[in-house]
């Protein structure tokens, strides 16, 4: 176990959120050396620690308190959110803020040769996706059926697999669809990066050090504006 006094910042290890997660942290003056196979890494200049890890387990670190703050896409904030709350647990965090990063939508899409009018055309079809939670709630404020499929991942290949008829997934270029012959009809979700902390209280010295992370990050985004 590394030492209590120091912050401790999940992020992911390797995805879309990696680099500019490490980017914010340089930015706001923490000074890490990252070596690719580190899951712990230590801040030489501040007390912090950086945990690498799978962005689908930061929102968990923090709902369970194990880590300080992390750094996640609020579409996996929300999806493990809804599917705690639906287990019936409780879930506290804090929302510190909403990243300038990490822009995605969480979209519904068909083969590209299917007819389309509107979501009422998915009734009762099957639909592939790693976010069933997001997509419930979608789809019964739209008053429309559906079976799930769940997949943590090649999502997009699962109509041409025959495992569903359409998909549910994030797009960000639209090249993932485009490449698997996938048309995005509904967008049911917009995302950014966010960061989060738990929501026991810190130390008044750690509570001290995200506040200066906090008002250096709204110093790098107004200076970007
Ligand atoms: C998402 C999604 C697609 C891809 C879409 O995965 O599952 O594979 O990004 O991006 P595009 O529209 O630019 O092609 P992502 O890597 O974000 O999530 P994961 O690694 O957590 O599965
Ligand atoms: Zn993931
Ligand atoms: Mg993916």
């Amino acid at each position: 176990m590394s030492d209590n006094n120091r912050l401790r910042i999940a992020m992911q290890k390797s995805g879309r959120l990696s680099k500019e997660s490490q980017e914010l942290l340089a930015q706001c003056g923490v000074k890490i050396n990252l070596q690719e196979q580190r899951l712990l890494a230590y801040a030489e200049n501040m007390p912090i620690d950086i945990l690498r890890v799978r962005d689908d387990d930061i929102p968990g670190l923090i709902f369970d308190g194990v880590v300080d703050l992390g750094i996640i896409g609020e579409n996996v904030l929300e999806e493990e959110e809804l599917s705690r709350t639906a287990a019936g647990e409780q879930v506290n965090y804090q929302m510190l803020r909403r990243l300038d990063f990490g822009g995605c939508r969480l979209s519904l899409a068909l083969p590209r040769d299917l007819a389309y009018q509107g979501v009422q055309d998915l009734q009762n079809c099957r639909i592939a996706t790693s976010y069933p939670q997001l997509l419930k709630r979608y789809m019964s404020q739209q008053g429309v059926r559906f079976k799930s499929c769940l997949l943590n991942g090649s999502v997009e290949v699962a109509p041409r697999a025959g495992l569903a008829d359409a998909i549910c997934d994030l797009v960000s270029s639209g090249a993932t669809l485009e490449a698997n012959g996938l048309r995005e009809v509904e967008v049911i979700y917009r995302s950014k990066a966010c960061l989060i902390q738990r929501a026991a209280p810190l130390s008044a010295e750690k509570q001290a050090l995200v506040d200066r992370l906090l008002t250096r990050i709204q110093g790098v985004s107004q200076a970007r504006e």
